[in-house]
């Protein structure tokens, strides 16, 4: 109950998101919540909390200082994930009692009062658009160590605090989590005597304590870019329509438009109307949604078809400052793990090109067809009004519509190599086709990827992947500077054994590859009695496309590294998704 009560953001993913905990408070969480009572940051930070909900739900145990400013509260910043998880957590674990829509309001407020700047959010919008990547924190070796044993080092990055609070948040983890100390908060053993490679005494400050040392210079409270921030800080004007361009991975590009439409008595809530194609198959796809702005840059929206939950999809977006463009991710799965990114221009009065839906055209093709998506186009659009550069000849334009233009082209045989502008009735599309000679090898994205089996009692973490073809270039060598990506191509797909322990057979457990498609689908959780010991069913495969060529040519090969691993059994909460 707990979860939906606090999916305030609607984004929130399984009920494994509040494991029960039976802690009980030590020591350090005391200090912690003692220290709650009373307004006890002397320094002239914190910003006043002036909204009456704030103050009554969460006014009982966080006390208001002679300048408003709330204990705890006024002296942190973060994005509203961040908020929804500390609201969740004084559900789960202090036991303070908050209706969702209460929940919701002081989310807004608090993202709004004691939010991000966009500057501030940038480096770690990763976490918040869940992306599976291998983030490597360069700050401070000690910092990432430890800070991103749990969860991700985006979490820590998206925080600002007080010095104070900085002390009290590895407070509230020692007190929760008292076996962090052990793990990796306190130095093990006796202080070193041995002097350091310099000559210099031993530093024998305890890991947290370095990290402390790093965190608050490095997060404080009062930036700059959030005084300026603040300052203009505004609702954003977003309704109409806006044109979609995506790419999600494994289906290619999509195209389409948007339509906002701002509720008139709360200007930072959005009702949306999606609809878009998938440039490969022609797939059309009608969504409906609702989505708020926080901080007067951060969009979360959700949308389905037709309201139907199944096909819910989450948008965590940026809306750059000019309010012309909107950018970032749309996902789904149990993991997040799948789903389009996105950009959205705003649709004024000119054509405006939106991109192809194949990226490139080979040398000494005399007929290809290519579609040109956007919005504004003419009514009437005559081959020399669609110009790709000198030896790229637009030789009939099919079809148009407002949305649509397809064309006809063909490339000379010395058509010089590399991407195209494209001008389409005078409007610019940089970069938009690739001239090549040929396809001389393909890699398959992502490199290396992760799944999760699941299936029984948690859920599976599925993965996608796609294979892309490469030119050599103008040096004709493969992997310099110069080759050039030419786009995705048909592969066959295959799982092989990555011999990490010989003999495991890992390959034939992991789970099923489709062979068109390059969606990996983990097997099911629990032991395995097949494996021999009984094992669950994860290991390391390689997984390999196989691309054949027309025309007879040697197919062509690529592998990716696939790490097949348990559910996370403990989902400390919905921003550890992507978490390592
Ligand atoms: C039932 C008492 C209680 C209520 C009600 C309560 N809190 Fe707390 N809060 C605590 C305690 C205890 C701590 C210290 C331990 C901890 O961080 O979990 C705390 C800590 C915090 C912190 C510091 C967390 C950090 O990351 O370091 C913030 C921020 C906070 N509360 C915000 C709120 C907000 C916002 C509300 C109202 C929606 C609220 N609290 C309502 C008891 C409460
Ligand atoms: C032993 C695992 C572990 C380690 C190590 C760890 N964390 Fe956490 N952290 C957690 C858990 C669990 C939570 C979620 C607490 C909750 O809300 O239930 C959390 C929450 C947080 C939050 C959100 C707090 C809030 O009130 O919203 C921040 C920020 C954070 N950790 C920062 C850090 C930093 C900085 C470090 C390194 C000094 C660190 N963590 C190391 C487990 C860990």
């Amino acid at each position: 109950m707990k979860r939906a009560l606090f999916c305030v953001l609607s984004l929130c993913v399984l009920g494994a998101a509040i494991a029960s905990r039976q802690v009980h408070a030590a020591p350090q969480a005391r200090d912690a919540a003692a220290s709650i009572g009373v307004a006890t940051q002397t320094t002239d930070e914190g910003i006043p909390i002036t909204n009456v909900k704030v103050k009554t739900v969460c006014g009982d145990c966080h006390k208001t200082d002679d300048q408003g400013r709330m204990s705890r509260i006024s002296f942190r910043r973060t994005t509203p994930e961040g908020w929804q998880e500390t609201i969740r957590r004084m559900v789960t674990l202090n036991q303070a009692e908050i209706e969702p829509a209460d929940a919701r309001d002081i989310v807004k407020y608090l993202s709004d009062t004691l939010g991000l700047a966009p500057e501030e959010v940038k480096p770690a919008s990763f976490e918040l658009e869940r992306r599976l990547i291998d983030f490597e924190y360069q700050g401070n070796d000690d910092t990432k160590e430890i800070c991103s044993s749990c969860h991700s080092m985006g979490r820590v990055m998206l925080q600002r605090r007080t010095g104070k609070e900085w002390d009290l948040l590895l407070a509230m983890h020692r007190g929760w989590y008292p076996l962090v100390d052990f793990q990796v908060f306190r130095r093990g053993g006796p202080p070193s005597t041995t002097p350091g490679p310099d000559g210099r005494p031993p530093d024998n400050r305890h890991p947290m304590d370095k990290a402390l040392a790093h965190l608050k210079p490095t997060f404080p409270f009062k930036t700059p870019e959030w005084t300026a921030w603040s300052a203009t800080m505004r609702s954003p004007r977003l309704d109409g329509t806006w044109l979609l361009s995506g790419y999600d991975p494994g289906y290619g590009p999509i195209f389409g438009t948007v339509t906002m439409t701002a509720n008139p008595a709360s200007p930072d809530d959005f009702t949306t109307q999606t609809t878009f194609q998938y440039a490969r198959t022609g797939r059309t796809v009608t969504r409906q949604g609702r989505s708020i702005v926080y901080t007067g840059h951060q969009w979360r929206g959700r949308t389905t078809i037709g309201g139907d939950d199944d096909t819910s999809l989450r948008e965590v977006m940026e809306i750059e400052r000019d309010w012309q463009s909107i950018s970032g991710r749309w996902f789904n799965g149990s993991y997040d793990e799948l789903g389009p990114d996105v950009m959205l221009t705003r649709i004024g009065r000119e054509p405006v090109v939106a991109g192809l839906d194949r990226p490139s055209a080979r040398r000494g093709t005399s007929s290809q067809t290519l579609r040109i998506f956007g919005a504004n186009f003419p009514a009437a659009v005559a081959p020399s009004d669609v110009d790709f550069g000198p030896g790229v000849t637009v030789t009939r334009v099919a079809a148009t519509t407002a949305t649509m233009i397809t064309v006809d082209v063909s490339v000379t045989a010395d058509a010089a190599m590399g991407a195209r502008d494209l001008f389409v009735a005078g409007t610019l599309h940089k970069a938009a086709l690739t001239v090549f000679d040929k396809a001389d090898y393909i890699k398959v994205a992502p490199e290396w990827n992760m799944a999760r089996v699941g299936g029984v009692v948690f859920p599976k973490m599925l993965a996608q992947f796609e294979a892309f073809a490469y030119s050599n270039g103008l040096d004709g060598k493969p992997g310099t500077d110069d080759d050039l990506q030419v786009g995705p191509v048909d592969v066959a797909w295959s799982v092989e054994e990555y011999t990490a322990i010989f003999g495991d057979d890992d390959a034939k457990f992991v789970g099923e590859m489709n062979a068109a498609t390059g969606l990996f689908t983990p097997a099911v959780d629990g032991p395995n009695p097949a494996r021999s010991g009984n094992r669950n069913n994860v290991g390391d495969v390689w997984i390999v496309a196989t691309h054949t060529p027309d025309g007879g040519a040697a197919p062509l090969r690529a592998r990716a590294h696939l790490v097949v691993t348990v559910p996370l059994y403990l989902r400390w909460d919905f921003s550890t998704v992507n978490g390592r």
